[in-house]
């Protein structure tokens, strides 16, 4: 994958990059690195802090899904007080840079990094990062093309179309709520909704071989914050996709919500 941003990790490939091999940071060694940082930076104490623990996690200092040392032994090592660091931790906690689970400690957020290059679908996403993808069917649903589907995609009034909406996660985390819409003929009569729904389209004539996709930040309605288990209003990523068949025809009319704080799109761009 690292075709996708040569050199943008210098330090070491993102995990996420290269499945869930992290490798654990020394906390010796983190502790001397977020001194140096710390050092490094001017101005108030607590905004030197939360500069130099966010450019230790953007550096990779501090790999996706590892847990930072315990408050207490950070705030000692670092010579600052346990109220300092935890306004710094609520802070890089509203970023989503961290997580913090009570009882747990804080670990590194992990963001799923997604190339715009690529025809892929989630389950393609998750799985070559080593990431187990989940699905929860919210709803599915024989039915003919509703009107505006069939306006977007050309699909004449009438068609019988699958309508799909489900949950979708990374192992255990919620990262998104999508609707696929797909005409009955690329899925089958008999398909259930399970498993991927680009697998399945495979199995019937093929996935889409081209799509138009837009990409939007919207402030998360209550009925898609619920979904999403994030505050109302909070941004998430809005994602339009048609897709087309080899023979031009529409093939799917889908509509996503991801999370803003859990996603990122990369794109290799050459001039
Ligand atoms: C992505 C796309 C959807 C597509 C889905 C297929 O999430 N945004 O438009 O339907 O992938 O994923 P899967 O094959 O895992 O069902």
């Amino acid at each position: 994958m690292t075709e996708i941003i040569p050199g943008l990790r210098q330090i070491r490939p993102h995990p996420m990059l290269g499945g869930l091999s992290g490798v654990s940071t020394n906390r010796m060694t983190l502790v001397a690195e977020l001194r140096q940082r710390l050092n490094r930076q001017r101005g108030p104490l607590g905004l030197r802090l939360t500069n130099a623990l966010t450019s230790a996690i953007e550096d990779d200092v501090i790999a996706a899904g590892e847990a930072l040392p315990p408050e207490r032994e950070l705030a000692e090592n670092l010579g600052v007080s346990r109220s300092t660091l935890r306004q710094c931790l609520e802070q890089l906690a509203e970023g989503g840079l961290i997580e913090t689970r009570p009882g747990a400690g804080h670990f590194v957020a992990r963001r799923i990094l997604k190339p715009v290059t690529r025809l892929t679908g989630f389950t393609d996403d998750m799985v070559s990062r080593g990431i187990r993808p989940v699905s929860k069917i919210l709803e599915k649903t024989v039915m003919p093309v509703p009107p505006d589907t069939a306006f977007r995609t050309a699909l004449p009034l009438g068609t019988p179309v699958f309508v799909l909406v489900r949950l979708r996660l990374a192992g255990e985390e919620i990262l998104a709520y999508e609707r696929s819409i797909v005409p009955v003929t690329s899925v089958g009569e008999d398909y259930d909704g399970t498993g991927s729904l680009y697998g399945r389209m495979d199995q019937h004539g093929g996935r889409p071989k081209r799509i138009l996709q837009s990409m939007r930040a919207v402030e998360a309605g209550a009925e898609i914050a619920d979904h999403l288990k994030v505050k109302p209003s909070t941004a998430v990523l809005m994602i339009r996709r048609i897709g087309y068949g080899s023979h031009g025809v529409a093939v799917e009319d889908a509509i996503s919500w991801y999370r803003g704080d859990r996603y990122d799109y990369v794109a290799e761009i050459n001039g």
